[in-house]
C-alpha cells in the first residue's frame, strides 16, 4: 500500500515537473544562434551587442526573442567538481550574468551542448553529467537549450535524449528543448515526448544548392526533407509537427554570403511554409536593410507563427518550378511558388489545378503587400531565378 502512494506520488510530481515543459513552443521558436556565422568567435560582448541591435532594429519586437549561444562558450575541462562552466576569456562575468542580461532586455537566454561525451568542437559534453549540468543552467536562467549529437559512441539516442529531458524537467525551470540529432534516429517518430524541436537533416551551409562535407544548402536541405519519410502531401513529414513540437529543418542562412537576396528571401518564405523555427543566423548588426526587411516582415512571419501548426509541403515539382502549400488558421492557405531555374521566367499560376483549392480565395501577394483579385483567373509572375512569389489566400465570403 505505501509502496503504491509512493509510486503515485512520483508520478505525481513528475507529471507536475512535465506539464511546465507544455506549452512553451505552440508556434515554432524564433531567436538567433551565433553558430551559422560567428562558429567559435563569441563572446559575451558578442551576444550583448546582438541583443541591443535586435531591440533596436525591431527583431526582438518581431518575435525572435530566444538568443542562443552555441557551441565555443565552454571551458575546455570541467571543474573540479565536474561542473561545466564558461571560457573566463569569453565569458569573464559568467553565464548566469550574460542570462540576466538577457532577461533585463526582454529576451530569452539559450545555450548549446551534447548529448555525448564531447561537443562537435571538443568541448565537454553532457554525457554523464546530465542532471548535473541541468541544475547548473536552471540556475544561470537557461530558457532553451540546444542539445548536439557528437561523439555519442553507442548511445542509443532516444533513451539519451530522455535522459537530458528528465533531468531538465527534474531542475525544474521551463526549458525549451531542441534536439539536434540531425534526423539519423528519425526523432520526428519519438521526439515529441522529449522535446520541442528536433533537427530533421544535417547542417545547413549558406548556399541554395552548394554542398561541403556534411553541409548543404537550404535548398538541398528542403528537398532532403521529401527523403525522410515515403510520402509527401500533407502525411509526410510535416504529420509530426503541431503545436509543441516541430520539425526543425536548420537554422536560417537569410543574408550570409553565398546567397543572393532572392535566395535569402525564398529560403524565408519555405522556411515559413514549414513552420519551421525562425533562427536567425546572420550578423544582424551589420546587414543590408533588405535583409532586414525580410526577416523582419511580419506577414510572412504570420505564415510561420499561424496558431493552426501545420507544416506545409511541396505540392509538385516540375521542371524549373516547385508549388508549395500550407493550410492555415481562418480557412486561409498559402502558396509559395519557387522559380528553380537557373534564369527568371514567367511562371504561371493556375489556382484550378491546385486540386486542394476547392473554392474562390482572394489573392494577397504576401511580399508585395498588393490585393491580386481571386483564384478565378490565372496569373503570370516575372520571378528571378531561385526567388519566389508567396500568396496568401482567404475565401471569399
Ligand atoms: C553541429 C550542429 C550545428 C552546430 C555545430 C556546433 O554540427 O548541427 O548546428 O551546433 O554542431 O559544433
Amino acid at each position: 500500500m505505501k509502496k503504491n502512494l509512493l509510486l503515485a506520488a512520483v508520478c505525481l510530481t513528475a507529471t507536475a515537473f512535465a506539464q511546465k515543459f507544455e506549452n512553451l513552443a505552440l508556434t515554432p521558436p524564433m531567436g538567433w544562434n551565433s553558430w551559422n556565422t560567428f562558429a567559435a568567435n563569441i563572446d559575451e560582448d558578442l551576444i550583448k551587442g546582438t541583443a541591443d541591435t535586435m531591440i533596436a532594429n525591431g527583431m526582438r519586437d518581431a518575435g525572435y526573442v530566444y538568443l542562443v549561444v552555441d557551441d565555443c562558450w565552454e571551458a575546455k575541462e570541467r571543474d573540479a567538481d565536474g561542473n561545466i562552466v564558461p571560457d573566463p576569456v569569453k565569458f569573464p562575468h559568467g553565464m548566469k550574468a550574460l542570462g540576466d542580461y538577457l532577461h533585463a532586455k526582454g529576451f530569452k537566454f539559450g545555450i548549446h551542448n551534447c548529448a555525448g561525451t564531447e561537443t562537435c568542437a571538443g568541448f565537454p559534453g553532457g554525457r554523464g553529467h546530465e542532471y548535473q549540468d541541468a541544475l547548473r543552467y536552471a540556475a544561470w536562467g537557461v530558457d532553451f537549450l540546444k542539445y548536439d549529437w557528437c561523439m555519442h559512441g553507442t548511445a542509443d539516442a532516444r533513451e539519451t535524449y530522455k535522459t537530458m529531458r528528465d533531468a531538465l524537467h527534474k531542475a525544474g525551470r521551463p526549458i525549451v528543448f531542441s534536439l539536434c540529432e540531425w534526423g539519423q534516429n528519425k526523432p520526428w517518430e519519438w521526439a515529441k515526448d522529449v522535446g520541442h524541436l528536433w533537427r530533421t537533416t544535417g547542417d545547413i551551409m549558406a548556399g541554395y544548392d552548394s554542398r561541403q562535407r556534411w553541409e548543404s544548402g537550404w535548398k538541398l536541405i528542403l528537398d532532403q526533407q521529401y527523403t525522410l519519410v515515403t510520402s509527401n502531401g500533407p502525411d509526410g513529414i510535416g504529420q509530426y509537427a503541431g503545436p509543441g513540437h516541430w520539425n526543425d529543418p536548420d537554422m536560417l542562412e537569410v543574408g550570409n554570403k553565398g546567397l543572393t537576396l532572392a535566395e535569402s528571401r525564398a529560403h524565408f518564405s519555405l522556411w515559413c511554409i514549414i513552420a519551421a523555427p525562425l533562427i536567425a543566423g546572420n550578423d544582424v548588426r551589420h546587414m543590408s536593410k533588405e535583409v532586414h526587411d525580410i526577416l523582419t516582415d511580419k506577414d510572412v512571419i504570420a505564415i510561420d507563427q499561424d496558431p493552426l501548426g501545420k507544416q506545409g509541403w511541396r505540392f509538385r515539382a516540375e521542371t524549373g518550378r516547385e508549388i508549395w502549400v500550407r493550410e492555415l488558421s481562418g480557412g486561409d492557405w498559402a502558396v509559395c511558388v519557387l522559380n528553380s531555374g537557373a534564369t527568371a521566367a514567367d511562371l504561371t499560376t493556375d489556382w484550378s489545378a491546385i486540386s486542394i483549392l476547392q473554392r474562390e480565395y482572394a489573392v494577397r501577394d504576401v511580399w508585395a503587400k498588393k490585393d491580386l483579385g481571386t483564384t478565378r483567373t490565372p496569373r503570370t509572375d516575372r520571378v528571378e531565378s531561385h526567388d519566389v512569389m508567396l500568396f496568401r489566400l482567404s475565401p471569399v465570403k
